[in-house]
C-alpha cells in the first residue's frame, strides 16, 4: 500500500476536535522551543499541594543522565484521580467493569471508588505498609486492582504489577528484586471461560522467595484456596477492620509511583521506574488529546491492567480526566468473535482502543461478527503494542468503525510512559500503517545504524528522541547503570527506543518494530534471552537461541533453535516437554511456537552466535543470508536450511 493513501477527518471528527492542523503545528512548536513554559501550563491540569517552580531538569549527557520534572511540586495521584472528581461528578461512574461471562457486570461511581481506595489505603497501613514501600500487586482484571492501585498511591506505596499470566518463577524473580515483603492477589481470576490460579502461583512463587511477610487474598470466583496462617488474610476481613477515612499522603513530584518490569534484549526484566507528577501529568494529557476524550464520553481501551497500556489508560489517565473507563475481564474470542462489539453496544462505548494482533484475529474469525453490531456511539478508534499492518487498519477502519470513525495508531513504551507518536484526531490526516507525527514536547529523530542524525525528512534507520518528557522513567529500579547502559550509550545523548523506523516524505512516523533482540508477541514484549535461559534450564537442552518470525496474528512468533545434550533424542514428546517448560517458567505468553533441533548453532571462530542467520533461516529468507564465511563451521546452516521448521 502506498503512503500516499490518506484518510481526511471527516465533518464529524472535524466538528469534535480541539486540535486543528494549525494548532498541532504551533502548540508542537512552542512545547519544543519552550518547554518549561508549555509544561507549566500543562502542569496546570493536576491539582498540586504546592505547584512546582522548577520544571524541568534534564540531561542526556552521557554518562550523567538525570531526569526531574516538577521536581518542586507536591501532589498526590489519588488525589488528582478521585477526591477532586467528588464534588462535581461523585455520582457519575468511574469505572464499568465487564465481566467474562455474558451478563455479569458491575460499576464504581466516582463517589464509591474514592471510599473503596481509601478503605484499601488503611488495610494497607494496618498491615504495615508504609510510604516507599515496595507492593506486588498479582490480581485479574476486576474494580479492586484498579482500587488496590490507588490506594497504593494513597499513601505512598510504590506498587509492582505482575500480569496474571506470568508464572510462579517470574513473580518470585519481580518480588525479590523490589523487595517487596506484601502481595496484593485474589483467589482465581477468569479469561475466556477458564479459572487462573492466581493464589496458587503465589504460593508457588513463594516457595521460591523469602521476606514476603502479608499476602492479602480478595474474593473473586470463591473457590476454595489454601491460606497460610500468619501470612496470608482475606481482603474482606481486613477492610471491616478500618475506616473508609485516609488522608492522601503529599508526595514529591519525584517520589516513585510504580515500578512495571518489561523485558530487554539481555538479562531479567528490569523494573522501569515511573515517578509521580510527569507521569500523571503526561498520561492525563495524552489521554485527553489523542482520544480526543470529552466530559461524558465512555472510553474503553482492552489492555491488561499488568501492561503500561493499562496503567496508563485505564487507570490514571483516565481518572485524572474524570472519564468513566470500561475494564474488561475476558478475550476478545469468548464465548465468540463478537464479544467485543457486544459489549461496545451494551456500554455505549465512545472511544475504543486495542492492539493489531486482536484486530488480526477477529478479521481472521470473518468480518459477520463485526458487521451485525452498527455501534452507533462509537467515534473513535485507537490501536497499539505493535506495528498494525495496512489490511488490519483497513479491516478496523471498515468493519468496526464503518469508514465513520478516526483511528490512531499509537507509538510508545513502558519506559515512555504515555503516547509519543501518535494522530490527534481531527488534526491532520492519517496513513494506514503510520503512527503519523510527535505528540508534543517529543523530539524524535532518526539516526542510521552507527549513529548518524538523518536531517532530510524522508529517510530511515533506528528512532532515538533528542530531550526528555514528563512521562519518561526515571531509572531502572535499583540499577541506575543498567538505565543508563541500555538507553543511552549506544547513541551518545540521545535516549534509544530500539525501534527500527522511516519517515516518509510528509514527516509522518512508520515504526518498522525492534532493532534489538525483544520480541513482540502478540504485542507483549519479551526478551530472546529470557526463553533461551528458561530452555537451558532444562536438563536435556546444552544450547539454545530463539528469534522471532513474522506470525499472521501474533505479529512475531517465537522461534527456537535446540541443540540437546549428548545422548539425547530429539522426539515429538520432547518438544511438546519443551515448550510446557517455558510455559512453567516464565507464562503463557512465552509459549515457543516453533522449536527446531540444531545438532549446532552457527557460531563465529570466537562463539558468538551469529543471530541474524538464525533470523534469515526462521523468516525462510534463505536468499539474503550474508557472509557466512565468518562461522567456525559453516557447514551448520545448511543443516539448519533443511531442518527448518514451519508448523
Ligand atoms: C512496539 C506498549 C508500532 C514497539 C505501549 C515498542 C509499536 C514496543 C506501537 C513497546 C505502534 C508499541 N506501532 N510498534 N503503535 N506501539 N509498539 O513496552 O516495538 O509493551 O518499542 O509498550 O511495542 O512495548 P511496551
Amino acid at each position: 500500500m502506498s503512503d500516499e493513501l490518506l484518510f481526511q477527518p471527516n465533518a464529524a471528527a472535524l466538528a469534535h476536535t480541539r486540535t486543528t492542523e494549525a494548532d498541532y503545528e504551533a502548540q508542537y512548536q512552542r512545547s519544543i522551543d519552550d518547554p518549561d513554559g508549555f509544561w507549566a501550563e500543562q502542569a496546570k491540569r493536576l491539582d498540586w499541594v504546592t505547584f512546582p517552580k522548577t520544571i524541568k531538569n534534564t540531561s542526556f549527557a552521557y554518562p550523567d543522565i538525570s531526569i526531574k520534572w516538577f521536581e518542586d511540586g507536591v501532589l498526590n495521584v489519588s488525589y488528582n484521580c478521585l477526591d477532586r472528581h467528588l464534588e462535581k461528578r461523585g455520582d457519575q461512574t468511574a469505572i464499568i467493569w465487564e465481566g467474562d461471562t455474558p451478563g455479569t457486570d458491575g460499576k464504581a461511581t466516582y463517589r464509591e471508588l474514592h471510599e473503596r481506595v481509601c478503605r484499601y489505603a488503611n488495610v494497607l497501613k494496618a498491615n504495615g505498609v508504609k510510604k516507599g514501600d515496595r507492593v506486588t500487586i498479582y490480581m485479574p482484571m476486576v474494580i479492586d486492582t484498579a482500587v488496590a492501585m490507588l490506594a497504593c498511591t494513597r499513601i505512598g506505596a510504590v506498587h509492582s504489577v505482575i500480569f496474571g499470566g506470568f508464572s510462579p518463577d517470574s513473580i518470585a524473580g519481580r518480588v525479590e528484586d523490589c523487595g517487596s515483603k506484601i502481595i496484593l492477589t485474589a483467589d482465581e481470576g477468569r479469561r475466556g471461560g477458564k479459572t487462573i490460579a492466581l493464589k496458587k502461583n503465589v504460593d508457588a512463587a513463594l516457595s521460591k522467595v523469602g521476606g514476603v511477610e502479608r499476602v492479602i487474598v480478595t474474593k473473586v470466583t470463591g473457590n476454595a484456596v489454601a491460606m497460610e496462617a500468619g501470612r496470608d488474610v482475606w481482603y474482606d476481613d481486613e477492610a471491616a477492620k478500618v475506616s473508609a477515612d485516609c488522608p492522601p499522603e503529599p508526595m514529591n513530584a519525584e517520589d516513585p509511583l510504580f515500578i512495571l518490569y518489561t523485558s530487554g534484549s539481555t538479562g531479567k526484566p528490569k523494573g522501569v521506574l515511573h515517578t509521580t507528577g510527569g507521569y500523571l501529568v503526561y498520561g492525563s494529557l495524552t489521554h485527553e488529546l489523542t482520544f480526543d476524550y470529552r466530559d461524558g464520553e465512555v472510553f474503553w481501551c482492552t489492555a491488561d491492567v499488568g501492561w503500561i497500556t493499562g496503567h496508563t489508560y485505564i487507570v490514571y489517565g483516565p481518572l485524572a480526566n474524570g472519564a468513566t473507563t470500561l475494564m474488561f475481564e475476558g478475550v476478545p474470542s469468548y464465548p465468540d468473535a463478537s464479544r467485543f462489539w457486544q459489549v461496545v453496544e451494551k456500554h455505549k462505548v465512545n472511544v475504543f482502543h486495542t492492539a493489531p494482533t486482536a484486530i488480526r484475529a477477529l478479521m481472521g474469525a470473518g468480518a459477520e461478527f463485526a458487521d451485525k453490531y452498527d455501534m452507533p456511539s462509537l467515534r473513535l478508534l485507537g490501536t497499539v503494542g505493535e506495528p498494525i499492518n495496512p489490511e488490519a487498519w483497513m479491516w478496523y477502519y471498515k468493519h468496526v468503525g464503518k469508514e465513520r470513525c478516526g483511528i490512531v495508531d499509537c507509538w510508545w513504551q513502558t519506559e515512555t510512559g504515555g503516547h509519543m507518536i501518535a494522530p490527534l484526531p481531527g488534526a491532520f490526516p492519517t496513513k494506514p500503517g503510520s503512527a503519523t507525527k510527535p505528540f508534543f514536547g517529543v523530539r524524535p529523530v532518526v539516526l542510521s545504524p552507527e549513529g548518524v542524525v538523518q536531517n532530510q525528512t524522508k529517510a530511515e534507520g533506528v528512532l532515538a528522541i533528542a530531550d526528555s518528557w514528563p512521562g519518561q522513567m526515571r531509572t531502572v529500579y535499583g540499577d541506575h547503570q543498567r538505565f543508563v547502559d541500555t538507553y543511552f550509550s549506544q547513541y551518545k545523548g540521545y535516549y534509544f527506543t530500539g525501534d527500527g523506523c522511516r519517515r516518509d516524505s510528509d514527516g509522518y512516523y512508520w515504526i518498522t518494530g525492534r532493532v534489538d533482540d525483544v520480541l513482540n508477541v502478540s504485542g507483549h514484549r519479551l526478551g530472546t534471552a529470557e526463553v533461551e535461559s528458561a530452555l537451558v534450564a532444562h536438563p536435556k537442552v546444552s544450547e539454545a537461541a530463539v528469534v522471532g518470525y513474522p506470525h499472521d496474528i501474533k505479529g512475531q512468533g517465537i522461534y527456537c533453535y535446540v541443540t540437546l545434550m549428548a545422548g539425547e533424542a530429539s522426539s515429538d514428546e520432547l518438544r511438546s516437554e519443551l515448550r510446557n517448560w517455558v510455559r512453567k517458567e516464565i507464562g503463557p505468553i512465552a509459549t515457543p511456537d516453533l522449536i527446531q533441533w540444531a545438532p549446532g548453532l552457527p557460531k563465529t571462530r570466537s562463539g558468538k552466535i551469529m543471530r541474524r542467520i538464525l533470523r534469515k533461516v526462521a523468516e525462510n529468507d534463505f536468499g539474503s543470508l550474508g557472509d557466512t564465511s565468518t562461522l567456525a563451521d559453516p557447514a551448520v546452516v545448511d543443516d539448519l536450511i533443511s531442518n527448518r521448521q514451519n508448523k
